[in-house]
């Protein structure tokens, strides 16, 4: 006799609930929040001292250009616009920048060069366990579980110290074994600001070079830490020491195009003929996602990088930026002696020594909106903004 077997075909209904991200959430509260004195110092996006998020002059010169000149808009392939991952080589990859055994290509953001660069681990090795700092961006974890790999937790910042835990940190790299993969910040940490030191840097490299470790480096802010130049160190001491090295590089944040995701994947193996191997499973994967990467924002910096005029006028507008991020971290680190480490970090974000409570608080009672782990955007808010904010915190604090 025949059993008739029954599937139950399940429908979408099916699908259990999922917890949102917490930044996204984070931005529709405040955006949902009615009070008009609302300080928003949640998200990573520069705001400048009127508290808006500016277009760069310099992005604005480079879109009329692109609507003048641009013939097509025909497909320009998965790699996207090569000539923008080349214009990008001397300002990431440095001394590096003529190695052919490094290859890039354009991606949709910093974000979509991470997704990439962990398809590449998990497809070469799927044992790989993925060394990530704690705490990190939230982001990091998701994207490394969604390609299945495995995570090991390294200890990276004693948030009541403002420290980084470099010892704990350095054991618990050596405990990697060759093939797993230590995820690093390129600078300005994120989300502490707690960048590494070139001494730290050196350390951190010999440890991942004798361990046989694959570095893949997530470099989202170049040029709001120290300087462009200064931002690379990591990276390139690291191509400096490893045959083997992958990048996630995003122009999102340094040419304020945050919504058109610009960024960029960088691949070194020891040899041309491997990296170009590894790259047809780049190219593959890239396909497979999203097939092609916007154009718009790439074509701009392309436009932006290629000039000699517009690249200097770029400088003046990120160094103006820098100049920003570091001349507010210094009025609130002079506001209150416990909050003096936000001086001596970098890029745009820090961590306040808050409680999960702390922070509800500040937010029912100040309308003051940053993540409940005490992450702050230092340039998210207006001047107009910055006393309100160093009060309520100095207040947070003395509770
Ligand atoms: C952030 O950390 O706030 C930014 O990188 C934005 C994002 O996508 O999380």
């Amino acid at each position: 006799m025949l059993t008739e077997t029954k599937t139950k075909a399940r429908g979408l209904a099916d699908l259990p609930p999922i917890q949102s991200d917490s930044l996204l959430e984070l931005i529709a509260l405040c955006n949902a929040d009615p009070r008009p004195d609302k300080i928003d110092v949640g998200v990573g996006v520069f705001r400048d001292a009127t508290g808006n998020t500016p277009i760069l002059k310099v992005m604005k010169e480079a879109e009329r250009r692109l609507l003048d000149t641009q013939v097509t808009k025909a497909y320009l392939g998965s790699a996207g616009d090569k000539r923008f991952a080349e214009l990008l080589r001397p300002i990431l990859l440095g001394p590096h920048a003529e190695d052919d055994r490094i290859v890039g290509l354009q991606t949709p953001g910093g974000c979509g060069a991470l997704r990439l660069g962990f398809e590449l681990i998990a497809a070469v090795n799927p044992e790989a366990r993925v060394f990530v700092g704690t705490p990190t961006w939230p982001n990091h974890p998701p994207i490394i579980r969604a390609v299945r790999l495995g995570i090991e937790e390294y200890p990276y910042y004693e948030r009541g110290q403002a420290t980084i835990r470099f010892e704990d940190m350095i054991a618990a790299l050596e405990g990697g074994e060759p093939g797993d993969v230590a995820l690093l910040h390129g600078c300005c940490h994120n989300p502490t600001g707690a960048d590494l030191s070139e001494d730290q840097w050196r350390e951190v490299v010999r440890v991942v070079s004798e361990r046989g470790l694959l570095p893949l480096i997530d470099i989202a802010y170049q040029g709001f830490g120290r300087g462009l130049e200064e931002d690379a160190f990591g990276v390139r001491l690291m191509l400096d020491a490893c045959d083997e090295v992958i990048i996630a590089q995003s122009c999102d944040k340094n040419f304020s195009c945050y919504r058109d995701r610009v960024g960029s994947l960088f691949v070194k193996t020891g040899s041309h003929e491997d990296t170009a191997k590894a790259m047809g499973h780049v190219f593959h994967r890239a396909r497979e996602m999203w097939s092609m990467p916007p154009d718009h924002g790439a074509a701009c910096a392309h436009i932006i990088l290629e000039d000699p005029e517009l690249r200097a006028r770029w400088l003046v507008e990120l160094d103006a930026m820098r100049d920003r991020i570091n001349s507010v971290r210094q009025r609130i680190a002079a506001a209150d002696p416990r909050l003096a480490f936000i001086g001596k970090q970098f890029g745009m974000f820090s961590m306040l020594p808050l409680s999960k409570e702390q922070v509800l608080k500040l937010r029912s009672d100040h309308a003051i909106y940053m993540a409940d782990s005490g992450r702050f955007n230092v340039v998210g808010m207006g001047d107009d903004q910055l006393d309100r904010f160093t009060a309520a915190v100095v207040g947070a604090l003395d509770a």
